[in-house]
């Protein structure tokens, strides 16, 4: 099973800017020499990544598109690239709700942000999966959001039992 330093081909969503950008290029600068595959909506950023190193490659992606598009976005990924055998989920977005003027909360908002943060992850490790299958290796999960109360913990348990082994970041990076 693959772990982060001898991962050969690295799918880095919300590479762009901060912790998924930072990862992006730390995991370029592994002495294994990965592939790194970043995406984000941004071209001109990633356009930006990928003049760093050859091994960048990059892949504009917008996660709220919708479950045909990321169903396309995956088999393109496994198709484009059949070595890719970790992701690193760390796009998102995080707005403030103040559920005590319920009348001044955007629902539109609070749509995208869970659509961003919890269903598109969802939604692409479902149709990641079956390559992870038959690679016979777990995928690398990344939680942006504190994951004790959302439906990533089920994921977790249900992959330990059949004896998967997924990983966190950033903390794995430690
Ligand atoms: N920084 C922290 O200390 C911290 C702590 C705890 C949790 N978090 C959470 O971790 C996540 C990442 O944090 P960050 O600081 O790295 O944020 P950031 O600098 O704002 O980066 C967010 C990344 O997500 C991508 N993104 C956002 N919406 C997207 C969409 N619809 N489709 C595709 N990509 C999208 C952005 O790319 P494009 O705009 O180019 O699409 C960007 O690359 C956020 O959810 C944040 O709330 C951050």
């Amino acid at each position: 099973m693959p772990n982060i330093t001898n991962a050969k081909c690295v799918l880095v969503l919300g590479a762009t800017s901060g912790i998924g950008r930072a990862l992006a290029l730390a995991i370029h600068d592994l002495e294994s020499h990965p592939t790194v595959i970043v995406a984000g909506r941004r071209q001109e950023r990633l356009n930006e990544l990928c003049s760093q190193g050859k091994r960048i490659k990059s892949v504009q992606i917008d996660s709220t598109s919708g479950r045909e598009s990321l169903r396309q976005f995956a088999a393109k990924m496994v198709s484009e690239y059949p070595e890719l055998d970790t992701v690193i989920f760390s796009a998102g977005i995080q707005h403030t709700f103040n559920f005590n003027e319920p009348e001044k909360i955007d629902l539109d908002k609070l749509e995208a942000e869970l659509g961003t943060n919890y269903i598109s992850i969802v939604t692409l490790i479902t149709f990641l999966t079956p390559h992870f299958l038959k690679l016979s290796v777990s995928p690398i999960p990344s939680l942006p959001q504190d994951f004790s109360n959302n439906p990533w913990n089920t994921y977790h348990y249900r992959n330990r039992r059949k004896g998967f082994r997924p990983l966190l970041f950033p903390s794995h990076l430690d």
